[in-house]
């Protein structure tokens, strides 16, 4: 297979300026007809040449330029564009008026990129290049127009015609059919276009902007839906009212719709006035989704809404800058979340999926800075990379210049760059401008792949009563690239736990800062160090608190200390890590141990000091349980052992066979060892949390916590464990408990989960997105019956290879969470993963891509495992059809 790289270093700006565009649409599912008339004339300063339309999957009717039909010889159709030639043009008049018709097959259309059908419904995904895959076009986000959309649909299949922007008119037609005609007036790029047509139910509400605009709100679903979209339109309601509190930003069209959809290859998309979700993130109630489902609801339905501002108001210029928009609103969507819930509790979530997950990513062949130099497949650059690095380096922004400098560069930003596609570079010189701050060392943060080391060394002089902090920050996949600028929280306390003020020695270092409060070390040099005088010898040292940059802190501290901090810091999220830190250090020590000794599973015993601390935790939370202004989902994230993928992290290469021993017996052993505390909090817990469900941060963190400490007496194999969660599953009060009590069991008493795994699927058949959820758990915790009880389940009637949602759940879940299958010795895990992507690839190689992750880090894993999967990548390399696989695999391979 051949495939050509786009590198940012090519970038030249469009050759043609589109004024306006008029699209069509004659929907029937196997034969559409698209009409586009676009009036463009060529961009200032540019001298004529052929025009490049991109295309593809299209079947070309007809063009007329300036009302005359074109003959073949006028222009020439490839694979990828339509090419109308210089001399055609020259013959024309300025500006020219293109009618270009195209038809294509949205039933054929198993991509979901472009016009496609999900269960019986008409939609659209343009994001990043599939706006090509409708008509011809600039598919480029640098060109800027309006559009006026005309749907014509039989009206009795498709009552609701949709389309961006404001409706101006609903007529209908002879034959049965109807057409709706809608008109954005703001300019956008092709990938924010979105048309729906279908049946539809429809939740209504209105908002007010801060600007006196009465806005309709919108939420369409499959009508038997309808009640589960409440939670959807709060969150909606509540992130309208966010942004205009907290960025003074107001929506900007009289409607706002969303639309659900079942088959849909990501979480949502941002079209203009028309967004288009993956059902599962708008559908939730206390029946059918969990805590987690419910969140996630809340923060994509604000991501989406954030987006119209940051994204479509102030676009990229080209993908390269993907970043600008996702890093950006993603931040945004996580600070909504921190003021919505409990702000150290999202931060914690935040950085363990970051470790878990994106510190793998950029320490492997997919590495790319946030701000990629070249692509082959777009798609495969949506990455917690330029998603979640890119937050945190929006984050450091914030952090630098406090939450009001922050938001003098936001409105900076917008006030110099709204209604036009910018890059990075914008972005950071707005903050520069608003605060007078040289922040060009913020580049190399755009410009650098791997996740940064600071290494710290701290020493006491006790004659001078000085300490010193010695810092060396260096990137093992950029050796040489320059130093970046990172800021480092850092707070003192003494021997008693009380804070020490670092006031007296601020003058002496312009490197250390005070930031609304907080103090800030910044380190900007290779090698840096902290001088601090007049200080006593008992001081323990808080760092790089509130994760307040994405790099690993490489600090060596003792046992004493980290408890020390776990009692007495003040910052939540140091807390949480100091006693995260404990845990890991003795994990690791452990399969240390294994591994050379070869000791058996049985032979895991957790530290003391880890059973002491975790102990006293639990003892708090147990005297404490009555109390409401307890963050109870911080002590079930105290409580929580480090991700088995942030575990792995630690290791290279990696003893996976002795890890997947040694931290089930590890979470086995902590159950056994604190088992009637396990119970006790799961009882104390119990008793505080009322029947009723509720959605606020006090309910789900003692959810959080009480189910956690469930999991780990499950864990502990006590036999009233098990019957609690029995009992737990038959009170089916919420699905928070419900899948609470299912995963624990089928991770510790797979036996005894079976016949409840029975009675949910009856319960539930119906509602896909439940079913999602029988299917992840078979396929991430099942053991039993190895990996034929994995195949059973794409054998099972409800599975379906075209709904990218119950792929995910057992391909993905499979690889994710059943990591002993995964894993297994002969390497018929990674070979079943492997023939699975490629019967995927053939149906949708977006998804495909994201499946075949999992396999890439092969290099990462001890001999044998790494040539199990090399073979089988070498193996899919050679079948493989998309551009989209083959980037991944063979970028693994290189
Ligand atoms: N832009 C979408 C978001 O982050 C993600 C997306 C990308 C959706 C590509 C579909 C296709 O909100
Ligand atoms: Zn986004």
């Amino acid at each position: 297979m051949h495939a050509e790289a786009k590198w940012l270093k090519d970038y030249q700006p469009p050759v043609f300026e589109v004024m306006d565009l008029k699209l069509r649409f004659e929907l029937a599912p196997t034969s559409t007809v698209v009409t586009n008339s676009l009036c463009c004339q060529l961009a200032n300063g540019q001298v004529l040449s052929d025009m490049l339309l991109d295309g593809e999957c299209l079947t070309l009717v007809s063009i007329r330029l300036n009302d005359q039909l074109l003959a073949s010889s006028d222009y020439r159709v490839t694979d990828t564009q339509l090419i109308i030639h210089q001399a055609t043009l020259a013959q024309a008049v300025a500006p020219y008026q293109l009618d270009i018709v195209t038809e294509i097959n949205p039933q054929a259309n198993t991509a979901l990129e472009g016009l496609y059908l999900s269960s019986g419904r008409f939609c659209t995904q343009c994001e990043a290049e599939g706006f090509r895959k409708i008509t011809y076009f600039f598919d480029r986000p640098d060109v800027l127009t309006t559009y006026q959309t005309t749907v014509i649909a039989d009206k009795a299949k498709y009552p609701t015609l949709l389309a961006n922007g404001n409706l101006v008119s609903q007529t209908d037609l002879p034959d049965g059919r109807h057409q709706a005609v809608w008109v954005d007036p703001h300019k956008k790029p092709c990938y924010l276009f979105a048309l729906v047509a279908g049946e539809f139910g429809c939740l209504t509400d209105h908002y007010t902007t801060a600007e006196g605009r009465e806005v309709l709100l919108e939420i369409y679903t499959e009508p038997r839906h309808l009640a589960k979209c409440r939670h959807a339109m709060d969150s909606l309601i509540a992130s309208m009212k966010w942004d205009e509190q907290r960025f003074g930003l107001s929506y900007d069209l009289d409607r706002y719709m969303i639309v659900a959809v079942d088959d849909f290859n990501m979480g949502a998309m941002e079209n203009k006035g028309l967004n288009v979700f993956n059902s599962k993130f708008v559908l939730a109630d206390a029946d059918s989704a969990t805590d987690i489902d419910s969140e996630g609801v809340e923060a994509v339905i604000a991501h989406e809404y954030f987006h119209n501002w940051t994204g479509n108001r102030v676009t990229c210029r080209d993908w390269f800058q993907l970043t600008l928009k996702e890093g950006l609103t993603v931040f945004r969507d996580q600070e909504f979340t921190a003021d919505m819930l409990s702000a150290p509790v999202k931060r914690i979530e935040d950085v363990r999926r970051l470790r878990s997950h994106q510190f793998a990513e950029d320490a492997g062949p997919m590495a790319h800075p946030i701000q990629p130099q070249s692509y082959i497949e777009m798609n495969n650059f949506y990455t917690l990379t330029v998603y979640e690095k890119g937050a945190e380096v929006v984050r450091l922004y914030q952090t630098l210049l406090g939450r009001d400098g922050f938001r003098k560069g936001m409105d900076l930003y917008f006030q110099r760059h709204d209604g036009q596609a910018v890059t990075v570079d914008d972005f950071r010189l707005a903050m520069t401008d608003a605060n007078g701050r040289n922040l060009t060392q913020m580049q190399a943060w755009y410009q650098q792949a791997g996740t940064p080391k600071v290494a710290v060394k701290i020493t006491y002089q006790p004659e001078q009563q000085a300490w010193l902090l010695d810092f060396e920050q260096h990137n093992p996949k950029a050796p040489k690239a320059d130093p970046l600028l990172i800021p480092i929280k850092l707070a003192a306390f003494d021997g008693q736990g009380r804070a020490w003020s670092l006031a007296t020695c601020a003058n002496d270092d312009a490197a250390l800062t005070q930031v609304a409060g907080e103090w800030v070390y910044l380190l900007t040099e290779a090698t840096q160090t902290l001088r601090v005088t007049g200080a006593p010898a008992d001081l323990v040292w808080s760092l790089l608190r509130d994760f307040s940059a994405p790099v690993i802190l490489d600090y060596a501290m003792t046992p004493a200390d980290r408890l020390h901090l776990a009692k007495f810091d003040t910052d939540p999220f140091n807390r949480w890590e100091m006693v995260q830190q404990l845990l890991l250090a003795d994990l690791i020590s452990q399969v240390q141990q294994h591994e050379a000794h070869q000791l058996d599973s049985q032979q895991v015993r957790p530290a003391e000091a880890v059973v002491t601390v975790l102990k006293t935790l639990l003892t708090e939370a147990i005297t404490d349980s009555t109390r409401t202004d307890v963050d109870w989902a911080w002590y079930g994230y105290a409580l929580s052992l480090p991700d088995i993928g942030y575990v792995i992290e630690q290791f290279e290469p990696v003893p996976i066979a002795t890890l997947l021993q040694v931290y089930p017996a590890y979470q086995r052993a902590l159950g056994v060892a604190l088992a009637d505390l396990w119970q006790q909090t799961y009882h104390t817990q119990t008793a505080q949390l009322s029947t009723d469900y509720a959605y606020n941060a006090q309910a789900i963190g003692r959810r959080l916590l009480k189910n956690r400490a469930l999991q780990a007496w499950l864990a502990s194999g006590d036999a009233a464990a098990v019957t609690a969660a029995q009992a737990q599953y038959q009170r089916q009060a919420h699905m928070t408990d419900v899948s609470a009590s299912l995963q624990g069991l089928m991770q510790w008493h797979e036996a005894e989960s079976e016949p409840l795994m029975q009675d949910f699927y009856q319960r539930w058949a119906d509602q896909p997105l439940v079913l999602d959820k029988w299917f992840a758990w078979q396929a991430g915790y099942g053991k039993v019956q190895g990996l034929s009880g994995v195949q059973r389940l794409l054998e099972h009637p409800a599975f379906s290879w075209t709904n990218p949602n119950r792929v995910r759940s057992v391909l993905g879940s499979f690889a994710r969470l059943n990591l002993a299958l995964f894993h297994q010795t002969d390497g018929a895990g990674y070979q079943w993963l492997a023939d699975q992507v490629l019967r995927l690839d053939a149906i949708n190689p977006q998804v495909a891509a994201r499946m075949v992750v999992p396999l890439i880090q092969w290099r990462r894993y001890q001999p044998q495992q790494q040539a199990q999967m090399r073979q089988v990548l070498q193996d899919l390399h050679t079948k493989i059809a998309s551009k989209d696989v083959f980037e991944i695999v063979s970028k693994a391979l290189e």
